[in-house]
């Protein structure tokens, strides 16, 4: 038997409950959980999934590492058996917040031994997504980019690998706190969206440096107002949906008179189309960085029962740090 989280009822509390450890099929392994981090996307997991999924099978998280102790039939889950791991989990079947899980082998990447199983364990979603996004930059030869909720972990991965390739990146946070975090860690643009002039400076600052590229993850209702100001033919690529808004309103006159392209990104979309040998490069280039510049701030640890205070935990401070669940 394993012990795992599970959601109690729809809008209910998790829970933690004993379950079978499951067996893994072909291309499967089984691994044994050390880590996992609770991200904004495992929350709108739970959303979604006590929306219109069985919350009887329904294992949250999305990420995570540990050992992979049973290899099922093919190639590849032998060459991982034995091996520690960073994973991913194959929705709705397995979640990473749980002792056991099953998932593909092609789901989960060796860890080099200069990282540990916690940074280990947030070394897939937002490491990814930010070397994505600066191969969107350079595919498309933008000269400067604005980071939206700059303060996360994502954000500030953005910024860090920015001043690595020299990309001037022009952050956005949304509160005085944040302001410091970042002027702190060296953040040399910072804009306060709350403040009464940040539609005015964020456009001269944008056309300043030519920042052609808008990465969101609020889309926030000032979202209108973010891309008026910004230069014509920008791109803005949105990737979360912090705000919680689930309709936006954009003046259409402003993207036809300044040519601007919106368009959504999903990770999972690009791992897809990139191919196990590609995703095995970025995570190497992964590993590089996260044994040198790009560690995650750690702000708690709860074990699996306390699954509820994890996450209350970091939804009241998520600029303070990853909250892991470590089993
Ligand atoms: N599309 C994809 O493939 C993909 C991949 C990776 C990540 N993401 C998205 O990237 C975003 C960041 O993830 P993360 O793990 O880096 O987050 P994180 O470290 O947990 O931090 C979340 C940040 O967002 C801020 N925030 C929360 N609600 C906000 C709002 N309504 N307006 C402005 N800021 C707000 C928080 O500020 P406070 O501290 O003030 O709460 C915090 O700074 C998430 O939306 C996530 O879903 C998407």
């Amino acid at each position: 038997m394993m012990k795992a989280v599970f959601l109690e009822k729809p809008g209910g509390h998790l829970v933690m409950k004993e379950v079978n450890i499951p067996v893994p099929g072909p291309g499967e392994v089984l691994i044994k959980m050390k880590a996992a981090p609770v991200n904004p996307s495992d929350l709108a997991r739970i959303r979604n999934t006590a929306a219109g999924h069985d919350l009887a099978t329904f294992i949250p998280g999305i990420e995570g590492s540990g050992t992979v102790v049973v290899a099922g039939k093919g190639i590849l889950p032998r060459l991982w058996l034995g091996k520690r791991v960073a994973c991913s989990s194959e929705y709705p079947s397995s979640g990473t917040w749980a002792e056991y899980m099953v998932t593909k082998a092609g789901n989960c990447f060796p860890l080099s031994e200069k990282i540990n199983d916690e940074q280990g364990s947030m070394s897939l979603v937002n490491p990814l997504t930010a070397l994505a996004f600066f191969e969107i930059i350079k595919e498309n030869n933008h000269k400067a980019i604005i980071n939206n909720a700059a303060a996360s972990a994502l954000g500030r991965m953005v910024e860090m690998l920015g001043k690595k390739q020299k990309i001037p990146v022009i952050n956005i946070v949304r509160n005085q706190h944040q302001t410091e975090l970042l002027k702190n860690s060296g953040s040399q643009y910072i804009l306060d969206s709350s403040s009464f002039s940040f539609i005015e400076d964020l456009g001269k600052l944008s056309h300043d440096l030519k920042a052609t590229i808008l990465f969101d993850s609020v889309c926030s209702r000032q979202l209108d107002n973010i891309i008026d100001a910004l230069p014509s033919g920008s791109s803005v690529i949105i990737y979360g949906n912090l705000s919680g808004e689930e309709h936006i309103m954009i003046n259409p006159r402003c993207l036809i008179n300044n040519d601007i392209k919106i368009s959504g990104f999903y990770l999972g979309r690009r791992a897809k189309k990139n191919g196990l040998l590609k995703n095995m490069m970025n995570l190497r280039e992964v590993g590089r960085l996260m044994s040198s510049d790009m560690k995650i701030k750690i702000r708690g640890r709860f074990p699996l029962d306390r699954a509820q205070e994890a996450v209350d935990t970091y939804l009241v401070n998520m600029s303070a740090g990853k909250v892991l669940l470590v089993m």
